[in-house]
């Protein structure tokens, strides 16, 4: 990911957040995904009366990145109220279409990134389906 690109996914993500539906928690994520192709595709956190239906952020952007017929991921940008990490279920998510994705932490207070790893410093040991299996990279 060049600097450009880095600088748009940050305020994609950002701009995101702004739309979030969040009326239980008041937690508000935007997240960005960057694809291969160069393309940018965002979520937000969903959340719904009944919790348990809640989306997060990153998986809408993955899936909305997946739907559009992209499948390898290479940076993701979550902005939180002070730069959140992604949960597990969005982890293993983001392993199946970026197992070496960069994730970069976002504090939209300070509109700033505070914090950078690459997901198998999140997640070690993702689960595959077949170990030796190629991955997406
Ligand atoms: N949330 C996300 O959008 N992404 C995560 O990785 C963790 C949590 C959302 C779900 C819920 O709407 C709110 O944050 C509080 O948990």
């Amino acid at each position: 990911m060049n600097e450009s690109q880095r600088q748009a996914l940050i305020d994609a993500a950002l701009s995101a957040r702004d739309l979030a539906y969040a009326p239980y928690s008041n937690f508000h994520v935007g997240a960005a995904v960057l694809a291969d192709d160069g393309q940018i595709f965002t979520g937000v956190n969903v959340e719904n009366a009944s919790y348990g239906l809640t989306q997060c952020a990153e998986r809408v952007a993955v899936t909305t990145a997946v739907a559009s017929g992209c499948r390898v991921l290479i940076a993701v940008v979550v902005a939180t109220s002070g730069g959140h990490s992604p949960c597990g279920a969005c982890r293993q998510v983001l392993a199946e279409f970026g197992g070496t994705i960069e994730v970069l932490l976002v504090d939209a207070d300070r509109r700033q990134p505070i914090r950078q790893f690459t997901l198998e410093e999140l997640l070690p040991g993702q689960f595959r389906l077949e170990p030796d299996a190629p991955r997406p990279s």
